[in-house]
């Protein structure tokens, strides 16, 4: 059987490492670089850093296809299709920090027999750019648009694949395409800058719904409807679609927010106001706070008060905290003068700097014990099997439930005698 194309994959995150693991279970030996060498090490023995299902398995079970390194020259050696998976992470003007990729290109000697292959998210002329400075390279655009939570599920049944080049690296593209057939999804061969808005506007698109429903959500309070119920109508328009319609605390995560205020700063900087996206993150930031009025309704002030937050993580499966609703109300919470402890499954290792004086506890139950009032922040199934109307309504004090992704039951919560409060219901 004929050696299956080596691929080369830079920066080992969530995108980087799901990228090579994946690879590999299709047959391809992977070599993959990242800068961080307790990184690479975790990963040559096995273990993977980051809380993402089925990932662990897939490393092990492919780990003769897999090699892990910090050396830019074996993955040279090694690959002629570069995976560049490192972090854009936002600048505080909002646009996408490149810094990461810049190092990667700058890293990469003369060479006409290597491609960058981005996979990042990067800014609209990205691609352009790099290819003035750097016509030797070849560079094709391949957008990930794979899911925290369900990652390999999502790059091994994509809904599509984006191939984007021109300038010469048709060639390339071709052979990034062909990695894909395997997988059956349709291809969406175009040009590269094309392919770079496809990314950022589908992220923007998806960010408008959620701040539309949430919108729906808080007029519907005020109305006396149920969003759970107009969601349920709405989505069944197949104009309209089911998905991202859940009304909820907003936002967060390592994508939707950076990738809506980097496309609206995008817009920006060539001269045009991208209103919408103005309403979409402003409508966001006050929908993350919505629990605070919800608890002073019901606790008034909230100084010295004992409030639980259940979930630090963005969404459930993860353990990713950027840009996490938790972390504005733990922060919103202390500076009304309320006590707070916080509990999350998987993603407390990673938030304890960001939750300030917030008390860290091993369960649920200890969180919400003796507490005056409850956030539900995280859609945990395991939240959902707490024994809410024995030892959870024992345990409370004041028992006033903020259910903020409308994840409980609100008529067996009622009845147990807690006061809940869900989002647009
Ligand atoms: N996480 C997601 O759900 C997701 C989904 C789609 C797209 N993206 C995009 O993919 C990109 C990567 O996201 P992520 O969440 O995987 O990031 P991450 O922060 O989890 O991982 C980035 C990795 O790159 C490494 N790195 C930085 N500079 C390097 C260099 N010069 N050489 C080698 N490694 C280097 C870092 O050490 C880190 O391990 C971002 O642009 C992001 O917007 C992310």
């Amino acid at each position: 059987m004929a050696e299956k194309e080596p691929i080369g994959v830079i920066g080992v995150g969530w995108v980087g490492l799901c990228t090579a693991a994946c690879f590999a279970e299709l047959g391809h030996p992977v070599i993959a670089r990242d800068i961080l060498p307790e990184k690479v090490e975790s990963l040559s023995r096995g273990e993977v850093p980051i809380h993402e299902p089925g990932l662990p398995e897939l490393v092990r079970k492919n780990a003769d296809r897999l090699r892990f390194t910090t050396d830019m020259g074996e993955l040279l050696e090694g690959a002629e299709l570069l995976f560049c998976c490192v972090d854009t992470p936002p600048l505080y003007s909002g646009d996408a920090d490149l810094s990461r990729v810049e190092a990667v290109v700058a890293e990469l000697g003369d060479s006409n027999s290597h491609a960058i292959v981005m996979k990042s998210t990067v800014p609209v002329g990205t691609g352009r750019a790099i290819h003035r400075r750097r016509e030797d390279l070849g560079y094709v655009s391949n957008p990930e648009f794979l899911k925290e939570g369900s990652a390999v599920d999502d790059f091994m049944n994509p809904d599509r694949v984006v191939v984007g080049s021109g300038d010469g690296s048709d060639g390339f593209a071709d052979r990034v395409a062909a990695l894909y057939e395997p997988l059956g999804g349709p291809i969406v061969r175009t040009d590269v800058a094309s392919a770079e808005m496809i990314k950022l506007a589908s992220n923007a698109f998806l960010a408008t719904k959620i701040s539309f429903i949430n919108e729906i959500a808080n007029v519907s309070e005020e109305l006396g409807a149920d969003v759970r119920e107009v969601a349920r109508g709405m989505g069944l328009d197949e104009r309209i679609g089911d998905k991202f319609l859940q009304a909820g605390l907003g936002f967060g995560g390592s994508c939707f927010p950076k990738d809506v205020s980097a496309l609206k700063q995008l817009a920006g900087n060539s001269g045009y106001h991208f209103q919408l996206l103005n309403s979409v993150i402003e409508v966001n930031d006050l929908q993350k706070r919505r629990a605070i009025g919800k608890l002073q309704k019901h606790l008034g002030p909230l100084v010295n008060k004992e409030i639980a937050l259940l979930g630090v993580a963005f969404k459930p499966n993860t353990d990713d905290i950027r840009e996490a609703t938790s972390l504005v109300l733990a922060a919103r919470l202390q500076s009304e003068g309320a006590h707070v402890r916080v509990y999350d499954p998987v993603a407390l290792d990673n938030a304890e700097d960001l939750l300030g004086g917030a008390q860290v506890c091993s369960s649920a139950l200890e969180a919400l014990d003796g507490a005056d009032g409850a956030v539900l922040v995280t859609e945990w199934p395991e939240f959902g099997e707490l024994d809410w109307a024995g030892e959870v309504r024992e345990r409370m004090r004041a028992p006033v439930i903020v259910d903020g992704r409308n994840f409980l039951d609100r008529t067996a919560l009622r009845e147990a005698g807690f006061t809940y409060e869900g989002i647009g219901r």
